[in-house]
């Protein structure tokens, strides 16, 4: 993995911090794609003091082909090659369906699916020129399942999923692979935001009996990510303390 080079969407916090951790402490260069251009070049900027990798942070928005156009190529004028896509980026918008606002309902499938779209399809073009190349995209458990109240979210990550296993089959004769991780409930911002009651709730659906953590999903991006994985493609991992079976 050392000397590899990774975009990771959303990665200026979050799962996405974490995943730009585990990765960087593989050795590899991270390049963080983010709204939050601040907070992008400051993690960049600790995970090259601490471990020693290159680290960029870059202002993109996901969903503008332009954007993300023009930052694919900076990084490779920058880094010469990009090994790893990780489609991190994400929102939730929640509230029941039939009083969804269609904003709600627009702006979640645009940054969630339509923004890993517009990833595979500009990174995955460099990847296929150069015949090597992995990209992990984040989905959710409730693509998989379904949630009351999340319309939206679990619309657009059931198509991250078969977005996924469409990508694996198209890039694969180029030796370039796609595959999901799925997380279950995490502590992040987004998890911060649940009331006690529904935290409680949560938990009890949860065999393993907890939240998880940031990096438990980063350690399955990583493997996705790396040679380890070599002979996986088009797959889901769930990473839920058992939520999905
Ligand atoms: P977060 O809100 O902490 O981080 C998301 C990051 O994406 C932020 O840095 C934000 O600035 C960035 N972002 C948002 N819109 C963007 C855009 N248009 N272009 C570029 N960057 C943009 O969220 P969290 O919890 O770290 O989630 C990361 C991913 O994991 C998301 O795809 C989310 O749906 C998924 N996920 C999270 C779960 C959880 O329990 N937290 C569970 C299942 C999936």
């Amino acid at each position: 993995m050392k000397g590899r080079n990774a975009v990771i969407t959303g990665g200026a916090r979050g799962i996405g911090e974490a995943i730009a951790r585990a990765l960087a402490r593989l050795g590899v260069n991270i390049i963080i794609w983010d709204v939050l251009a601040d907070a992008a070049s400051a993690t960049s900027a600790s995970l090259n003091q601490e471990y020693g990798v290159k680290g960029v942070g870059l202002a993109v928005d996901v969903t503008s082909e332009a954007s993300v156009t023009a930052a694919s190529e900076q990084v490779i004028a920058e880094f010469g090659s990009l090994d790893i896509l990780v489609n991190n980026a994400g929102i939730t918008r929640d509230g029941l369906l039939i009083r969804m606002k269609e904003e709600d309902w627009d702006a979640v499938l645009k940054i969630n699916l339509k923004g890993v779209w517009i990833g595979t399809k500009i990174v995955g073009r460099l990847m296929l020129k150069q015949r090597r190349g992995t990209i992990v995209n984040i989905a959710s458990v409730v693509g998989v399942m379904g949630n009351a109240g999340q319309a939206n979210y679990s619309a657009s990550k059931a198509g991250v999923i078969g977005l996924t296993k469409t990508s694996a089959k198209e890039f694969a004769s180029r030796g370039v692979r796609v595959n999901a991780v799925a997380p279950g409930y995490i502590r992040t911002a987004m998890t911060d935001k649940l009331t006690d009651e529904q935290r409680q709730r949560m938990q009890a659906l949860i065999p393993l009996g907890e939240l998880g953590e940031p990096a438990d999903v980063a350690d399955a991006v990583a493997f996705l990510a790396s040679d380890a994985s070599r002979y996986i493609t088009g797959q889901v991992i769930n990473v839920c303390g058992g939520m999905v079976m």
